[in-house]
């Protein structure tokens, strides 16, 4: 199921995906129609002391929609894989919970992201945390490998939910978890709103409908455990502002479990 199928041209956005989030990468001080960096993870719900103990560069080009750690409750020794992993900052944080037992494996699209965690990886010598080149619709990772998926403002920017719950199934093990943060809008936003390539990169214009959003998740074989609205994300630009008011754009955190026979 592709979200736009006729109106949105994907080559096209893939590119102005990986534009924008190659500058979040590089110049985070700039502006964009989204909040970025250490203010916005501790508004959303990031414990400072948490913060504290991962590489600062990482934290200044986080461009998360909400807080799901807590969800996600990952345990010493457990695998995860970060959709969209970004400059790291729920990886980094993902693997202090696993531990060295535990790996935690980003996958991201945008060259300059990965880099970014890589190198802050290296410098950290965070060696649980590996970061690879990769679509988060197909993860490059073995599958029935990961106790935990997790993914922060991402599964919005992709032209096709479907594919990428289907993927989040397939690599988890039977009974593993799915914890994420994402938006959503309360409304089918219309044409002028989702074939905007520049709205949908700042994580509007590919907003699923909340409910559907919710049954593609279900049809992948996950059961949703929880689901909250998380209250304290904002976009900042009028442009992004007026269209989230309009058709209800908001971020949710959730909590699925992959069924032990996935469909
Ligand atoms: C809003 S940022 C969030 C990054 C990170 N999760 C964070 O919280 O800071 C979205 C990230 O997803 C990546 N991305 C978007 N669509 C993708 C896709 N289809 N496959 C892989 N990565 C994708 C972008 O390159 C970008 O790094």
């Amino acid at each position: 199921m592709t979200t736009t199928e006729r109106q949105l041209d994907t080559a096209d956005l893939t590119e102005r995906v990986k534009g924008m989030y190659q500058e979040v990468a590089l110049h985070p001080e700039h502006d964009f129609h989204f909040e970025t960096g250490r203010p916005l993870a501790e508004r959303l719900g990031y414990p400072a002391a948490d913060l504290d103990r991962i590489p600062a560069a990482a934290i200044d080009s986080f461009a998360g929609v909400g807080y799901f750690l807590d969800l996600a409750a990952i345990a010493p020794g457990e695998a995860v894989l970060d959709l969209g992993s970004g400059s790291g900052t729920d990886s980094f944080l993902a693997a202090l919970a696993a531990g060295e037992a535990g790996s935690v494996i980003g996958v991201d699209m945008t060259a300059e992201q990965l880099t970014k965690a890589t190198d802050l990886a290296a410098d950290a010598g965070s060696a649980n945390a590996e970061f690879r080149e990769g679509q988060i619709e197909e993860p490059p990772v073995e599958p029935g490998s990961i106790d935990c998926v997790i993914s922060n403002g991402v599964i919005n920017l992709s032209p096709d939910k479907a594919a990428v719950f289907a993927a989040a199934a397939a690599v988890l093990r039977p009974g593993g978890r799915l914890a994420l943060a994402d938006i959503v809008s309360a409304k089918q936003l219309p044409e002028g709103v989702t074939c905007d390539a520049s709205l949908w990169a700042a994580c509007i214009g590919g907003a699923m409908q909340r409910d559907l959003y919710v049954e593609a998740i279900e049809a992948a074989g996950f059961e949703i455990l929880e689901l909250r609205d998380n209250n304290r994300y904002r976009f900042i630009s009028d442009r992004a502002d007026n269209a989230t008011q309009k058709y209800g754009v908001t971020s949710i955190s959730l909590l699925a479990r992959r069924q032990e026979e996935s469909r």
